[in-house]
């Protein structure tokens, strides 16, 4: 069970109707061993009372810059003693000034003095949270200043729209911050790719598979938070993008490959997730070809991105190969004999019969040793961690 003993929290709540969660947050963080120091907006002050906090952290509660009883320099003491800044709820405005680098209140002034790593669960209206603004200042905290992001989920809001902003139950933030702290693939390359290839044969048609994309996404998100520095060679999907990986678009098998030969020589695991598709039209047409002539189509394959990359490395023990199978019979036959045509160290596989929607799965996993474990219905996120585990 890991634990966030010895670590210094610093908790920010800033002023959402989330903020009644930031106490459930705080009990677990304290479960788990931390010692969490609370700072507070004073617009979360309306939704939850630092009392409650105060009770719950065993720590008095940090509110105000100016008229305290704790000391002139709190706003640079706190952040030089955590170890972690979490900020539960993060609401827009919060979001807006510390992208922008101000100090206006205690909250944002303790943001801008600490260095360490930031985690932050936005939560908000959803008109807010998919406004470009904060779409900007939501980058911006990626980009330039590392902020890991517990994206909020979909559902019904408070203000009674349906939609994304949300924030994570204090039990995933939980998970996150857990799977953050656990650094165990620090120092690892990892190149994912994800989603389908799409083959163009004319400016309206191509030819594709069904993929979401989810899965490759998951592992990238788990294989950053464990420390992992990811290389994420992405198909078309409608997905976000994960926070802090280096993300390659791609749309077709062969710009795949070449962004995957491109970033394999010095990974330590490359995890072929996407769902490449087989065959490519020879050539693309400029102009949209007629009904008549579309049964004309002539087909080429396409390389075999993980059979190319077992053979390249045949002898050598790294990259880890791993490769994904979706089969409708014979699960285990299938996957053997992929382990060996493609020399991969690994083929996590699954019956379509068995291929849920949405975030749940259910796979085999099996490795060139004749080792396989069977997973049951399970969250990609952790199907993600079982595949890292592999690394
Ligand atoms: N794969 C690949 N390049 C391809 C096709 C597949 O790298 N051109 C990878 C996939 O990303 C996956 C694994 O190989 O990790 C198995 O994919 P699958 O489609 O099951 O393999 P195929 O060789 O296409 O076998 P099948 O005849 O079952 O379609």
């Amino acid at each position: 069970m890991k634990s966030l003993k010895g670590m210094h929290v610093l908790m920010g709540v800033t002023g959402g109707i989330a903020a009644y969660k930031s106490a459930e947050l705080c009990r677990l963080l304290k479960k788990s061993g931390a010692t969490v120091q609370i700072v507070m907006s004073e617009a979360a002050c309306q939704f939850i009372t630092p009392l409650t906090l105060e009770a719950l952290s065993g720590r008095p509660v940090a509110v105000q810059m100016f008229g305290r009883t704790q000391g002139a320099l709190e706003h640079i003491d706190m952040p030089t003693e955590a170890d972690l800044m979490l900020i539960a709820p993060a609401t827009a405005d919060y979001l807006a000034r510390c992208a922008t680098g101000r100090a206006s209140d205690l909250i944002s002034s303790v943001t801008l003095a600490f260095a360490g790593p930031v985690i932050a669960a936005p939560a908000m209206n959803t008109n807010m949270y998919t406004n470009p603004a904060t779409r900007r200042n939501l980058e911006t905290l990626r980009h330039y200043h590392g902020w890991h992001f517990v994206e909020p989920t979909s559902g019904e809001l408070a203000c009674g729209t349906v939609g994304q902003g949300r924030m994570a139950s204090p039990q995933d933030i939980m998970a996150e911050v857990l799977a953050f702290t656990h650094r165990d693939l620090a120092q690892k390359k990892i190149v994912i790719t994800a989603g389908p290839t799409v083959e163009d044969i004319d400016p309206v048609r191509y030819i594709s598979n069904r993929s979401s994309g989810k899965t490759g996404y998951a592992l990238a998100k788990r294989a950053q938070l464990r420390g992992a520095d990811v290389v994420l060679i992405s198909g078309p999907v409608s997905l976000a993008p994960p926070s802090n990986c280096q993300i390659i678009h791609v749309r077709s098998a062969l710009e795949m490959e070449a962004a995957v030969l491109a970033h394999c020589d010095d990974a330590d695991a490359v995890v072929m997730c996407a769902a490449v598709a087989d065959y490519r039209p020879a050539s693309k047409a400029d102009e949209k070809i007629k009904k008549p002539q579309l049964n004309q189509i002539q087909l080429v394959p396409n390389p075999d991105i993980l059979a190319g990359l077992g053979e390249k490395y045949r002898n050598a023990s790294t990259p880890k190969l791993i490769g994904f199978a979706l089969e409708t019979e014979n699960l285990k036959q299938n996957a053997t004999a992929k382990l060996q045509q493609k020399g991969a160290d690994v083929i996590v596989s699954n019956l379509a019969a068995d291929a849920l929607e949405g975030d749940m799965t259910k796979v085999t996993i099996f490795e060139s040793n004749g080792d396989f474990q069977e997973t049951g219905i399970i969250t990609k996120a952790e199907l993600a961690d079982l595949i890292l585990n592999l690394i």
